[in-house]
C-alpha cells in the first residue's frame, strides 16, 4: 500500500501545529503591541536605552550576569518579588517589546534586575554599582557574586590625574600604589549605564490590571478593565 500521502500529510500537521503554536499564536497575542506615549509625562514608554545602555546590554550578556540573574517581576502568589522590592508590579510582554533579545534568565541566585534602575539611581547609584564591580565583598559582605575588578584598570597617573577616576569610592586596603590611579573602563560605564536604565515602573494604562499591590481577596467585577486608583508613575 502507498503511505506517501498519509506520511506527508504527518509531516504537513506537524510543521503546521509547531508554526501555530510558536509563531503564529505568538503573533497574535504580542505582535501588535506598541510602545505608549504618555501626555502627562510626555514621553514613550517603555523608554528608548540611550546607545551606552545598549553598548552595555552587551556587556551583560558577554559576562554572564544572565546565570545569576533575571529579569522578569512575578505577580504575588506566583512569589514574594513584590514583597523583596523587585518592582511594584508584575512585568508584561510590553516591557520588552525595544529589546532584541531579551534576558529572562532562569535562576535567581542574585536579586531579579528588572527594576535594579529604581533601587540605584543617579550618582550615588553609580557609586555604588562601582563599588559592588569592584568587590561585592565592598557594599555586601559575604555576597557571592564574583568580583568584576577587571572592568577597571589601574594605571600610572601621567600628568593630571583622571576626573574618572574611581579609588576615593574604595576602602583603604584596596588603595592604588602612590602614583597609580584606578579607572573604569568603557565597558563598566556601559554597563552601569544599562543597570541605570532598567526600570519598568511606568504602568500602562492598557495594563493597569497589572498593578501589583497587596493581593486583593478574589471578587467577581474585577476583570480586565478594572479602573485602577494608582496614579501611573
Ligand atoms: C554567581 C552568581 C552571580 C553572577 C554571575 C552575577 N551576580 Fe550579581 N548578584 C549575585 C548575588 C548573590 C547578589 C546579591 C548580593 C550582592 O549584592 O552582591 C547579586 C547582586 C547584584 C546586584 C545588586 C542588586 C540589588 O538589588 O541590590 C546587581 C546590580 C548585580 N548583582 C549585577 C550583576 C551583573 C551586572 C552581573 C554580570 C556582570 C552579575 N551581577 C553577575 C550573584 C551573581
Amino acid at each position: 500500500m502507498n503511505r506517501a500521502p498519509l506520511l506527508f500529510l504527518g509531516i504537513f500537521m506537524t510543521l503546521a501545529f509547531s508554526w501555530t503554536g510558536i509563531v503564529l499564536i505568538n503573533q497574535i497575542s504580542y505582535g501588535k503591541l506598541t510602545p505608549v506615549y504618555d501626555e502627562t509625562e510626555g514621553k514613550t514608554f517603555p523608554l528608548t536605552p540611550t546607545g551606552l545602555a545598549m553598548q552595555g546590554k552587551r556587556v551583560y550578556e558577554d559576562l554572564g550576569c544572565i546565570y545569576c540573574h533575571t529579569q522578569q517581576v512575578r505577580r504575588p502568589g506566583f512569589g514574594v518579588d513584590d514583597k523583596r522590592g523587585w518592582g511594584d508590579r508584575q512585568s508584561v510582554a510590553r516591557d520588552y517589546i525595544r529589546e532584541g533579545r531579551v534576558l529572562l534568565g532562569t535562576m535567581r541566585t542574585g536579586p531579579d534586575l528588572r527594576n535594579v534602575g529604581a533601587r540605584y539611581v543617579g550618582e550615588s547609584g553609580r557609586e555604588w554599582h562601582i563599588r559592588h564591580f569592584y568587590d561585592p565583598q565592598i557594599t555586601s559582605p559575604g555576597s557571592i557574586m564574583p568580583h568584576f575588578a577587571f572592568l577597571f584598570e589601574t594605571r600610572k597617573i601621567v600628568g593630571q590625574p583622571s576626573p574618572h577616576a574611581i579609588q576615593r569610592l574604595l576602602p583603604a586596603d584596596y588603595q592604588p600604589p602612590l602614583g597609580y590611579e584606578i579607572v573604569p573602563t568603557r565597558r563598566a560605564d556601559a554597563l552601569i549605564e544599562y543597570l541605570l536604565s532598567l526600570n519598568d515602573s511606568y504602568t500602562y494604562p492598557q495594563e493597569s490590571r497589572y498593578i501589583v499591590t497587596e493581593p486583593e481577596p478574589a471578587s467577581e467585577t474585577s476583570g480586565a478593565a478594572a479602573p485602577t486608583t494608582e496614579p501611573a508613575k
